[in-house]
């Protein structure tokens, strides 16, 4: 029988170690089989392989296919899956899911409860965070709070969206259905006695009054004053491209410099910047504001688009795999999106 506490639960701190840390045990993508190409847009809307390079940097991005059965849900248990099998884990072994998701098959069940069925991973915490694209990022500052309180030792923190089922691909929606795709991505964070490995500095910002840029409406009210009501917008992603752009582009630095502030730390010593692919454009500007080479801040969305929470964890994961993530890297994820939202988390992995 477990041990229990005062109130029948388990004492939380009973075994904690006296050093503390977190890693990364593994990591794991999945994305849908149907790859899009600019060039099959230009046969659906009025738009241009140039145009969607030159404005955005993207070619191709991957777009779920629902008949077929793929979802929120399905791309992350088996992004999940993966990252079990990177980190030598069984779902049992699993003492926390949590999805950082705005696109879950339906209001309730959660994505993470769907998962943690499908997986066989028996009663284990299950929750779903909003924070649309920076909700991985703000999901691993939360998970480490808990994996450091001594309350589990093994979570998973997933990115997953089918963000293309509130896309408008037509003509009329081409300003914003271009730029995104769909995809899920999870690491494996586990409790060490290593205390160099974990968190180093994070920040988590909102903006509400700028919900107005970038949202979908699903009924008449949840148009802002001004905005113009037409029935084809309803639960259609309404983006005003030319306001994210400008919050995108004086954010991002400013979220930079806050984050290396607060661990003390210069941009050159950080090893691995690891931002939301939204635009080409955004990171381009950042690259320069702070001097970093490609082999730093990292680049995918010409192959997959911005896939809302999943874009974060997408391109560690590749990073991992090509074992360009060392013992030891300093490595700072940044995400922007919705909401407003910013956030960033700090890491030495
Ligand atoms: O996770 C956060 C999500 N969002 C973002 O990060 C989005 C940030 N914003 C952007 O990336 C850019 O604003 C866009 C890529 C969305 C748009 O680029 P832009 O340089 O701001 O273009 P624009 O909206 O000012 O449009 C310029 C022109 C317009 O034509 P006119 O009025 O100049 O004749 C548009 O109608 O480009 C036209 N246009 C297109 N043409 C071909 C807009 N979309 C398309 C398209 N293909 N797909």
């Amino acid at each position: 029988m477990k041990p229990t506490g005062p109130h029948g639960a388990r004492p939380n701190h009973a075994h904690l170690p006296q050093r503390m840390g977190v890693r990364v045990a593994g990591s794991g993508s999945s994305l849908p089989a149907r790859r899009v190409t600019n060039a099959d847009l230009e046969k659906v809307m009025e738009t241009s392989d140039e145009w969607i390079v030159q404005r955005t940097g993207i070619r191709e991005r991957r777009i779920h296919d629902h008949a077929a059965g793929e979802s929120a849900s399905l791309l992350a248990t088996e992004s999940v899956r993966e990252a079990l099998a990177d980190a030598r884990l069984a779902p049992t072994d699993l003492d926390l899911i949590v999805v950082a998701t705005m696109t879950a098959d339906s209001p309730t069940p959660s994505v993470s409860c769907v998962v943690a069925h499908r997986l066989g991973c028996g009663p284990v915490g299950a929750i779903d965070l909003n924070a649309a694209c920076s909700g991985f990022v703000c999901s691993m500052n939360v998970v480490h709070g808990l994996l450091m309180s001594g309350a589990y030792r093994n979570a998973a923190v997933v990115g997953a969206d089918c963000i293309t089922r509130y896309m408008d691909f037509s003509t009329y929606g081409r300003g914003t259905s271009v730029l995104f795709g769909d995809a899920a991505s999870a690491v494996i964070l586990r409790v060490t006695d290593d205390a160099s490995k974990g968190l180093l500095a994070q920040a988590m910002h909102s903006d509400g009054g700028g919900s107005r840029h970038l949202f979908i409406p699903s009924r008449a009210e949840h148009f802002p004053p001004g905005a113009e009501f037409e029935e084809r917008k309803l639960n259609k992603v309404q983006m005003n491209g030319q306001a994210v752009f400008k919050f995108a582009v004086s954010t991002f630095p400013k979220l930079i410099e806050e984050t290396l502030d607060k661990a003390g730390l210069t941009p050159e010593q950080v090893d691995h910047y690891v931002c939301h692919q939204s635009n080409m454009r955004i990171l381009d500007a950042a690259r320069e504001r702070f001097g970093l080479s490609p082999e730093k801040l990292h680049v995918n969305i010409d192959r997959y688009g911005n896939t809302v929470a999943a874009s974060v964890p997408l391109i560690f994961d590749e990073l991992r795999r090509a074992g360009r993530v060392h013992d030891g890297h300093k490595v700072m994820f940044l995400a922007f999106g919705a909401g407003l939202t910013w956030a960033s988390s700090l890491w030495q992995v």
